[in-house]
């Protein structure tokens, strides 16, 4: 079973011709409003994947709050673990351009009352691998990644948004290029090559990590090996929530058992899927769908 926690947000997409610069108005046509948060996107990623996933992490007593708790439950989600705080639940604001690139703001709210201690030893006991990132209070994913990794779970952590990491709570790490630079940097590896950072990390931390190029695919070094996996050739029209599929996805395939390499190819595809529909949660993909696509894919290239 996959233990995610995270952010719970509603996002409120807009439309618009360009991005706005500092300072600038930019009218949107509409608006809409889906269930989000890396997070959430992550645990709902993971479940259509295939697998167990449990949800921990904070809401607000609102509609909002009990909108995300129903969607992800749909989705086979455990929700049992999302508390209900005194903030309002998370808002993020998301422009998308004509190109399909996007800028988020996120509203934290009762993100910032996530609290580790909600998930118990019990919950902890039942699981093999704990999936975190950066939108809820820091310590809280130190202190739980610590637990997790003293009960014998695998942790995974995306760095986003970007923010320094300790190795040594963490089995995999992953990143994409403007966080594996962040990361690199607040551990004294200012190299601008992600694989640099990722081989510093194999080396020093034993540590796994997986450097994510957009369409280009990813790279990904651990002790004792290195792989490029080449992107799969998609339409892309918006690439919000791309990364939330890639990192459920890839705890999905390594709480199955499959190799990293496997793991990373079915990553891979599901992230490309994830840009083809508007929206993050609504565009992650199902395991048919990924398979369907898996024999496009080059093979991967051992580094
Ligand atoms: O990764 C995409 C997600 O980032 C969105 O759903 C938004 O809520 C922000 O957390």
């Amino acid at each position: 079973m996959i233990v995610v926690f995270g952010s719970l947000n509603m996002d409120i997409i807009v439309r618009v011709p360009h991005l706005p610069e500092p300072g600038e108005t930019v009218l949107a046509p509409e608006h809409r409003t889906a269930p989000g948060g890396k997070g959430a996107n992550q645990a709902v990623a993971a479940a259509r994947a295939g697998a167990r996933v449990a949800m921990a992490g904070c809401v607000g007593a609102d509609d909002n709050g009990r909108d995300l708790a129903a969607v992800i439950g749909r989705e086979g989600v455990d929700t049992g673990l999302i508390s209900v705080g005194g903030k309002p639940t998370a808002l993020a604001m998301i422009p998308v351009d004509g190109a399909g690139a996007n800028q988020i703001v996120v509203s934290s709210g009762a993100n910032g009352e996530a609290r580790q201690d909600r998930v118990t030893d019990d919950v902890l006991g039942a699981a093999s691998t704990l999936l975190l990132q950066h939108e809820v209070p820091r310590a809280e994913n130190i202190a739980l990644a610590r637990r997790a990794r003293a009960a014998g779970l695998r942790v995974i952590l995306n760095a986003a948004p970007a923010a320094p990491v300790v190795p040594e709570t963490l089995d995999l790490l992953v990143v994409n290029e403007v966080e594996a630079g962040v990361v690199g940097g607040a551990l004294g590896i200012p190299s601008g090559d992600p694989l640099d950072l990722a081989q510093a990390l194999a080396d020093g931390a034993g540590l796994a990590t997986v450097v994510t190029l957009g369409e280009r695919g990813c790279i990904a070094v651990a002790p004792g090996e290195r792989w490029r996996v080449a992107g799969l050739a998609v339409r892309a029209i918006d690439s919000v929530g791309a990364g939330d599929a890639f990192c459920g996805t890839l705890a999905a395939a390594l709480d199955a058992g499959l190799a990293l390499v496997d793991a990373l190819r079915r990553a891979t595809v599901a992230g490309a899927l994830a840009c083809l529909e508007p929206g993050a949660m609504p565009a992650l993909p199902h395991a048919a769908s990924v398979d369907a696509r898996l024999a496009e894919l080059a093979p991967p290239v051992p580094l």
